[in-house]
């Protein structure tokens, strides 16, 4: 049986093996951090805690995932985008052009869990009495400008599912606001049963946890047959729910299921920092001087644990949709919020169409690198004509 590599984290019995404790800092062991539903969940709540609403702008980045944008539309505020340099950072010659009697925060992404310096735009954010949402999706583990991630910003949030073999989870941390989160909702039994098995399904589903495979897939096929017979009719998902431009917000204030959370108590987190920065100095050796690729980032900082490896390619289409029906576990950011302008001297709006991410997480095993490596040589060869 052929399984496809996996694009995010896979439980598999080597999560918990190592050290729970990782050298190299980590959000989750925040003092005051809490799980949450998502990543998304976790900005709805931090711009709930600020009291962004109706009148209200947020800056965020020209180079994003509209998951970072819809919580600021949803409670009725503007997203206001700027611009990012060649490093990922806030381009803050043109902050301090703007206009912020109405900013109440800015969004600021380590992207693809490479550490931002923050000190600048930290001192930018005192000046101006804007709100700093440290945005650690891509960063669940680092250290920037000596301090751990995380707390720079009066609110930082993180995503679980990019680091953990989780099907759902974020958190936020809390460094300056006064108050706690607010009280969750609990997560229904049913879906808590549901996380559980969807972590082990993941696993199996893509060749790990071997010796359980055959029990869960009959496991599944017999639940399958029983959701059939009873004829549970669930609702269509909104589409544009389900591609990131609209947040549920019901969803968001659910707290985080006890399966996922036990996990990320638990999983090793030494293993975690380990393998994504062995898989991607693997990725730089493969990739460096191939034509028409380049590394975005060739060396890797010390304090840190990639998201994703992120490789700039001149002539990226059609090929990445030839990865995308190969399956090949990459993503791009090519799905930018409709109202983004064009600004001088920002890069956010190429690195959409031009940086692919690849997945470099703990779990996939080198030959999967070597295949991806391959089939990107393949794809993007002088002459190759995507079918
Ligand atoms: C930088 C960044 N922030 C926030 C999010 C939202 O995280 P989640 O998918 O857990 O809702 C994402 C998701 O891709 C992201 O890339």
């Amino acid at each position: 049986m052929v399984h496809p590599i996996p694009r995010l984290p896979v439980f598999d019995w080597q999560t918990f093996s190592g050290s729970k404790l990782s050298a190299t800092p980590c959000l989750l062991a925040h003092p005051k951090s809490h799980f949450t539903n998502s990543g998304r969940a976790s900005i709805l709540l931090a711009m709930e805690m600020i009291g962004v609403g109706p009148g209200d702008e947020v800056l965020v980045p020209t180079y994003h995932c509209p998951t970072m944008v819809a919580p600021i539309v949803a409670l009725g505020a503007q997203p206001v985008f700027y611009p990012v340099d060649d490093d990922g950072a806030p381009g803050l010659a043109w902050l301090d052009q703007v206009d912020v009697s109405r900013v109440r925060a800015i969004l600021v992404a380590h992207f693809f869990g490479l550490p931002q310096p923050l000190a600048l735009v930290r001192r930018w954010c005192d000046q101006n009495r804007v709100r700093l949402i440290e945005d650690c999706a891509h960063a669940l583990f680092g250290a920037s400008d000596g301090k751990a991630i995380g707390t720079w910003g009066d609110l930082a949030i993180g995503s679980l599912t990019k680091f953990l073999p989780v099907p759902e989870g974020g958190c936020l941390a809390n460094n300056l606001m006064p108050g706690a989160l607010q009280t969750l909702q609990r997560p229904s039994k049913i879906g808590q049963i549901k996380a559980g098995f969807d972590v082990v399904h993941a696993g199996v589903n893509h060749g790990r946890l071997r010796g359980l495979g055959y029990m869960v897939r009959m496991l599944y096929g017999l639940l399958a047959k029983f959701k059939r017979s009873s004829a549970v009719t669930t609702a269509p998902m909104n589409p544009s729910v389900a591609e990131g431009f609209t947040i549920d917000t019901v969803q968001a204030h659910r707290a985080l299921t006890y399966p996922s959370a036990w996990i990320a108590e638990h999983a090793s987190r030494d293993r975690i920092v380990s393998c994504r920065r062995e898989n991607y100095k693997f990725f730089v050796e493969a990739l460096t001087g191939v034509p028409g690729l380049r590394p975005l980032h060739p060396s890797l900082p010390n304090d840190c644990a990639p998201y994703v490896f992120p490789l700039w390619v001149d002539q990226p289409d059609p090929g990445y949709a030839e990865l995308r029906r190969l399956d090949f576990p990459v993503s791009r950011w090519d799905r930018l919020w409709p109202s983004v302008p064009s600004i001088v001297a920002d890069i956010g709006v190429q690195w959409s169409r031009h940086i692919l991410q690849l997945a470099c997480h703990q779990d996939l095993k080198r030959a999967e690198l070597q295949q991806m490596v391959d089939v990107l040589k393949r794809v993007y060869a002088p002459g190759h004509v995507s079918q």
